[in-house]
């Protein structure tokens, strides 16, 4: 069986999950979900970055300690990612204590080697976020986070010798283009990174305590990215006690990451394995942002209030799948895209109700109304239509590569075709029409067989985006165990199922109305 692990960024748990924090999550869980229906053996790993000043300032201002703060927030990350179907496999905290023990091992390896070395740090300092900045990280000058004045710095801190490993770099991204993806925005990164040359890299920090120690200088804590980075091969338990989860899936099939942390995993992280002697990740894959507003997502301000609508809300008043299909659907992965509530209920509207759901309403309608409920296989191999059959199985193949190629959108799409697909073969054929003759009855049976399947086929595709809609469907068709199967097509079992009128999976919604709504929640 193929072995497939796939991760998302780690969070900072500094605030409680936004929507755009889920757009990194519910898509990776969607390819994660469909290389397991694919028969793959998939490691999904997700978790929280909790180290750092930020996280030590939040408990402070809260007279807390860091990690009660953290315990909390996290349970609600974990909840979040519950009422959203994430199907992850292992969620790391990066104050696991496997994980510290790894990192502080990582750390010494590193400078055993020569690659980490002791060296004075010169840069920027923000006094009230206590931060440092290097000159590219300043905005007009300014403290990225906080948008005050900073000061010159002088620490002395450990370095990683990035430096040495530009050529190596170079040549990984000469000898294989695809490595970091999407290509088109990935050429020009990779040009900006070079253009200004490699500079080796602070990696521990003096004045940050909340951290992992350097093991052989307490003084100092590991900062952020070594620490970070490492939690990809800390959980599957790398330089500990049993590496079998190591052995079986590292090297990464894909690093999913946002747009503005491309650096760290492009450059860094790849340089960081090559210090330890390991294999790279397959690929990275750097997608866009959800933005809010007429303004693009800086995360690491304060979002105002009234452009972000919780996850949570959404969830609980339109389901977990109507969230994922936004995400999902409306976002190019890849590519930047806004979020508005009237672009979320106008999706869910066009393609949940009218499409999703409404295929199986109709169907069913119509088994009810044609047949007495029941779907029949019958006398059907006869009848069976090649053109319908034959465009299903090019549409199937489509979603198949598409998902592959890491293209969720597309394949969502190409899943979704199969059921307008569908809709044209019953309004092509018109079983109402049939049905004024009464020795139609078994074209009609072959029609409405026919379309069951490929309605089957249709949420099987689905089932890795839209998780909770479709297996309601499957479980009524007996489908406990979602399989793609690319060679076989209209392979279900479904004789003699009887079919009863069911609820609407997605009920049409007044879209006036539940703005109003959504903005009174949203401003209050
Ligand atoms: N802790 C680091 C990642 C370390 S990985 C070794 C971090 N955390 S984060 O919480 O700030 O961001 C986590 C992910 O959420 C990033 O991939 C980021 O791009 C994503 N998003 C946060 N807001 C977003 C949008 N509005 N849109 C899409 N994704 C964005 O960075």
């Amino acid at each position: 069986m193929k072995n497939y692990y796939i991760t998302t960024p780690i969070y900072y748990p500094s605030n409680k999950l936004t929507l755009g924090n889920c757009y990194t999550t519910v898509l990776c869980d969607a390819i994660a979900r469909f290389h397991r229906n694919l028969g793959e053996n998939v490691f999904f790993l997700t978790g929280t970055d909790e180290h750092g000043q930020k996280i030590a300032k939040i408990a402070s201002e809260k007279g807390i300690k860091e990690i009660d703060y953290l315990n909390e927030i996290i349970e609600d990350t974990k909840e979040l990612w519950k009422e959203l179907n994430i199907s992850y496999d292992k969620f790391i905290r990066t104050t696991d204590k496997y994980h510290e023990q790894t990192v502080s091992k990582i750390f010494d390896k590193l400078y055993q080697k020569g690659d980490i070395y002791k060296s004075t740090y010169k840069g920027k300092y923000c006094v009230p976020c206590e931060s440092f900045w290097s000159d590219d990280q300043l905005i007009d000058g300014k403290c990225p986070d906080c948008g005050r004045e900073v000061v010159e710095a002088n620490e002395e801190s450990y370095f990683f010798r990035l430096s040495k490993y530009e050529p190596a770099l170079r040549k990984l991204y000469s000898d294989n283009p695809n490595f970091l993806v999407p290509v088109s925005r990935a050429n020009e990164m990779i040009n900006n990174f070079f253009n200004q040359g490699l500079k080796d890299l602070c990696v521990s920090r003096k004045t940050v305590k909340w951290g992992i120690p350097v093991s052989f200088d307490k003084e100092q804590t590991i900062y952020v990215w070594i620490d970070a980075l490492s939690n990809y091969i800390s959980a599957l338990g790398y330089l500990s006690d049993d590496e079998t989860l190591f052995k079986n899936f590292w090297p990464a099939d894909v690093h999913v990451v946002g747009k503005e942390i491309i650096r760290f995993h492009a450059i860094i992280w790849p340089a960081i394995l090559m210090a330890l002697d390991l294999p790279l990740p397959k690929q990275i894959f750097g997608h866009g942002w959800l933005t809010f507003g007429n303004g693009k997502l800086s995360k690491s301000k304060e979002v105002e209030k009234k452009e972000v609508i919780d996850p949570r809300i959404l969830n609980a008043r339109y389901s977990s799948d109507s969230v994922r299909n936004f995400l999902i659907g409306e976002i190019s992965f890849g590519q930047d895209g806004p979020y508005t509530q009237e672009g979320f209920l106008n999706s869910y509207n066009g393609i949940l109700a009218n499409k999703v759901g409404n295929i199986f309403s109709r169907l069913t309608g119509m088994v009810i109304k044609y047949n007495a409920g029941i779907i029949e296989k019958g006398n059907n191999e006869q009848e069976i239509d090649f053109n319908f059959k034959n465009k299903i199985k090019e549409l199937k193949s489509e979603c198949i590569s598409n998902m592959l190629e890491l293209k969720p959108t597309l394949a969502y799409k190409s899943a979704l075709k199969i059921i307008d697909e569908c809709n044209s073969y019953i309004d092509n054929n018109k079983p109402w029409e049939l049905a004024k003759d009464e020795n139609n009855a078994s074209r009609i049976n072959s029609i409405l067989y026919f379309s069951v399947q490929a309605m089957l086929e249709a949420y099987t595709l689905l089932n890795a985006f839209l998780p909770e809609s479709t297996k309601k469907v499957l479980t009524i068709f007996g489908i406990d165990k979602v399989q793609i199967n690319e060679q076989s097509i209209f392979d279900f079992e479904i004789d003699k199922i009887k079919l009863e009128k069911n609820e609407p999976l997605f009920a049409r919604l007044d879209i006036a109305k539940e703005m109003a709504e959504l903005n009174t929640i949203a401003n209050s």
